[in-house]
């Protein structure tokens, strides 16, 4: 068995843990550069601690990343090598409009994006474009308080109109927002929301929230006058929530904790607020700052595809079973610990099984084509006397759930466009701003502290998934 004719292999990879160049080219700051390594990071990341400056005393990974900005040539190389079809990055919305409502864009940064992907297109590596990955210029969050503003839509159509013109013929295939869900779990770090004392929380989220799906709606639009041969794609990060047990309040629970996930794409696939949520806005007194045309804008201009990320499933008990289950740890959306499965070493639950089991559940409710462009395992790596990584527990991970993967395309039917790894190269964990959590076939040279040569150098699973892509699938 293998995957279909033109199945899009490759990795994926965002800007704001990659790029680096954080002050080069004209760059504006953005809240995804000011998250610091350490203890500090989580409070900042979910809003409860304002700040939107570097200080003297953290260490900020971001401003470096793993220095893509200068090295894109060598590592657009390395994937070309593998083999790579498809290659996942985003654009760092403050390179384009610094401050971000500018009229004008920074040529500058247009023209590296266009360097980088006149350097994938040479390599016939097709890019894949996430226009925002948890990045908002700091500007934005100052000034106007970011996605609660609803001028912010504006200025992100200004943003999409400026990629969009420039890279037609270039990039065919875009994302609106990387999980547009984890706004809910890590507000500021997920999209620089910050909230004012006293500030209903969850009101925020919602207005911010209908800003993002109104603007997404936009992008699609936008994109199709200026090309009608662009895709554009929602992001999610998925993995199902199973009950804790077969007692209906569990799975009730497990039902809700899915639909609230769901939500962002029953809006951004179906065109609607979905029954469910209005109900429940209506009941906990939130109001959705809806505007005339918003209802048809979102209507009809419904995404092409559905991307989404999958590291690992959920556990959901209800209030009342809580006590009988721990927490597990996970993708920033954390259920409780499934007793049928082993964990990663920072606890994340691994589970192929239900990585068919999410693709299905996704395809059954929105019959659109799919494209999984996050999946992969942090881990640490040790490298031997030579520098050379042999990292077979990766291997293990990544071929269960590419397995897994086919399954759901040749014995369930799903229609899906390609898969993307997180990372092909090591990068910074958007949750620790570690450079130990390592995910990447290409292993590089820099600590947690920031210190290193940033070499690259190939870890065993790099020939491993040459080979994969080289045989579509079939040789895992
Ligand atoms: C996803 C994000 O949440 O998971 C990525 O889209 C992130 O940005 C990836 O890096 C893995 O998470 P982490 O925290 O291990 O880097």
């Amino acid at each position: 068995m293998s995957f279909p004719k033109g199945f899009l292999w490759g990795g994926a990879t965002a800007a704001n843990q990659y790029e680096g160049g954080y002050n080069e080219g004209g760059r504006g700051l953005a809240n995804v550069d000011v998250m610091p390594h350490g203890e500090d990071r989580f409070p900042i990341g979910l809003g409860q601690k304002l700040h939107l400056d570097f200080d003297a005393d953290h260490h900020y990974p971001a401003q470096v990343g793993v220095d893509f900005y200068h090295r894109y040539k060598e590592d657009i190389a390395l994937y070309a090598e593998m083999g790579f079809k498809v290659f996942r990055m985003s654009i760092a919305w403050s390179r384009i409009f610094p401050k971000g409502d500018e009229a004008e864009p920074n040529e500058a940064g247009l023209q590296f994006y266009e360097n980088v992907f006149k350097e994938l297109k040479k390599h016939n590596i097709e890019p894949l474009v996430t226009i925002t990955h948890f990045d908002m210029p700091i500007h934005l969050i100052k000034e106007y308080g970011g996605w609660k503003n609803r001028k912010v839509v504006g200025f992100y159509e200004n943003l999409v109109r400026a990629l969009f013109t420039r890279y037609k013929g270039l990039v065919r295939y875009w994302i609106t927002f990387n999980e547009i869900n984890i706004i809910l779990h890590l507000p500021f770090m997920g999209a620089g929301l910050t909230f004012e004392p006293g500030e209903n929380e969850k009101q925020a989220k919602y207005s911010a929230i209908h800003h993002e799906l109104i603007a997404s709606a936009s992008a699609t639009k936008i994109a199709h006058e200026i090309d009608p041969a662009i895709k554009v794609g929602s992001m999610l990060a998925a993995g199902t929530f199973y009950p804790a047990s077969p007692n209906p309040k569990d799975v009730l629970q497990a039902q809700q904790d899915n639909r609230n996930n769901y939500f962002f794409v029953d809006v951004q696939a179906r065109g609607a607020y979905p029954a469910y949520a209005l109900k429940a806005f209506e009941r906990e007194g939130i109001v959705i700052p809806f505007e005339d045309g918003d209802k048809e804008l979102l209507k009809e201009n419904t995404v092409d595809y559905i991307t989404f990320s999958y590291y690992t499933s959920n556990m959901s008990a209800h209030p009342d079973n809580l006590q009988s289950h721990e927490d597990a740890s996970g993708n920033i959306i954390v259920g409780k610990k499934n007793p049928y499965l082993e964990v990663s070493e920072w606890g994340w639950p691994i589970d192929p099984l239900g990585f068919r089991t999410t693709m299905n559940e996704i395809y059954d409710r929105y019959q659109k084509p799919l494209f999984v462009v996050e999946n992969g395992l942090g881990a640490i790596d040790r490298p031997d006397e030579n520098g050379y990584v042999e990292d077979d527990y990766r291997i293990n991970y990544l071929r269960d759930h590419i397995s897994a993967m086919r399954d759901a395309v040749e014995l369930d039917g799903v229609d899906l466009m390609g898969y993307t790894t997180w990372a092909p190269i090591d990068l910074v964990s958007a949750s620790t701003g570690e450079m130990s959590k390592r995910y990447g076939f290409v292993y590089v040279d820099r600590n947690d502290a920031g210190d290193g040569t940033l070499n690259r150098t190939k870890k065993k699973s790099f020939n491993w998934y040459k080979q994969v892509i080289a045989t579509n699938g079939q040789e895992l």
